[in-house]
């Protein structure tokens, strides 16, 4: 439903987005995350066709972006990230207006905005003007906006920033719900939020996928945490070359103790190497257990990774 191949804007010497490919199929809500200034604005400006790409290709809905813009349109709802609304309006009479716009039938118009003020939870405020709404209404608007024509795929920008703790999880249910026949795209900073309602997250880091993956139980990698009687560097040292292990991501030292969080390679359990390592030169382990790593250590990896390879490169 969204297939985007190393797709590109730049703004001057500024790679706002650099060879984005990533895609999402109908039925899938995908979690565009990543830092302040990542690109995901940037990105879903392309796809929903109001910013033209330097290069590269995308097609939402099996359509072309650059080829076919006014058919992406029709095909897809979108919520910018900040809503531009006609703050003199009334909310129904602004919603009619835009089903008008977005060619939905004047037989259909009452019953289809009945829907969408049913859906946001907007009957309290449908006659009030929409300038002298709260943000977290106006953000409910712009979210009714987006459904008005049925669209196949939604690409939302930040669609609970603003909304109260009620709202946003009515909003995370909508959603849920909507991606079931859908396709869904959104960005977000709560992590959680990912968590809740995304089988599948892609984070950008200057303009860069930095990691795309599914938020099954599975994909989540595995951490060991070992507690090891004896010297810090040595064990972390041996540690690192047990097999199955990638890399040591944590030691600490308490007393004479050292507490090693190590993660592992893909679908590999190395507590067994590790065992055999530190007691093989003497070091008595006291813990030794597993956990998944969360999307925050994943996320905080990736994007910190990307942070020590210099970030935006310009000109490239
Ligand atoms: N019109 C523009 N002219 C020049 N640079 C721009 C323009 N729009 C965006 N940029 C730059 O492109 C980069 C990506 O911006 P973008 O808005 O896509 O980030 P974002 O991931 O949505 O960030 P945020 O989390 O803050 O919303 C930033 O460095 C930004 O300054
Ligand atoms: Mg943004």
């Amino acid at each position: 439903m969204i297939e985007v191949d190393r797709l590109t804007k730049r703004y001057g010497a500024c790679k706002a987005v650099a060879g984005v490919s990533f895609s999402a199929d109908r039925g899938e809500v995908v979690g565009l995350l990543g830092p302040n200034g990542a690109g995901k604005t940037t990105t879903m400006r392309m796809l929903t066709t109001y910013l033209a790409p330097t290069s590269g290709r995308a097609r939402v809905a099996g359509k072309d972006v650059l080829d076919e813009p006014l058919e992406v349109r029709k095909r897809v709802g979108y919520l910018p990230e900040s809503v531009p609304l006609y703050v003199e309006m009334r909310v129904r009479e602004y919603l009619s207006h835009r089903a008008a716009l977005k060619d939905v039938p004047r037989s259909r118009r009452r019953s289809v905005v009945a829907s969408v003020v049913e859906r946001c939870r907007l009957g309290d405020v449908e006659t009030r003007i929409i300038g002298q709404l709260s943000r977290g209404y106006r953000q409910r608007v712009g979210l009714a906006d987006a459904l008005l024509h049925d669209p196949e795929v939604l690409i939302l920008d930040e669609p609970t920033s603003g909304l109260d703790p009620i709202q946003i999880r009515e909003v995370r249910n909508l959603i849920v719900e909507l991606g079931e026949a859908h396709s869904v795209l959104l960005s977000t900073h709560i992590l959680s939020e990912v968590e809740a309602v995304c089988g599948r997250v892609v984070v950008i880091a200057s303009g860069r996928i930095v990691l795309d993956e599914p938020l099954d139980e599975q994909s989540s990698r595995v951490l060991a945490v070992v507690e090891a009687r004896g010297p810090i560097d040595a064990i972390r040292a041996a540690a690192e070359t047990a097999a199955g292990v990638e890399r040591v991501t944590r030691a600490e030292r308490d007393g004479d103790h050292a507490t090693l969080e190590i993660l592992a390679r893909e679908g590999q359990d190395p507590r067994e190497a590790i065992s055999m390592k530190l007691a093989g030169n003497g070091w008595p382990i006291r813990r030794l257990d597993l956990r998944r790593s969360s999307l925050e250590e994943r996320f905080t990896r990736a994007v910190s990774q990307d942070a020590l390879k210099g970030g935006r490169r310009e000109g490239e």
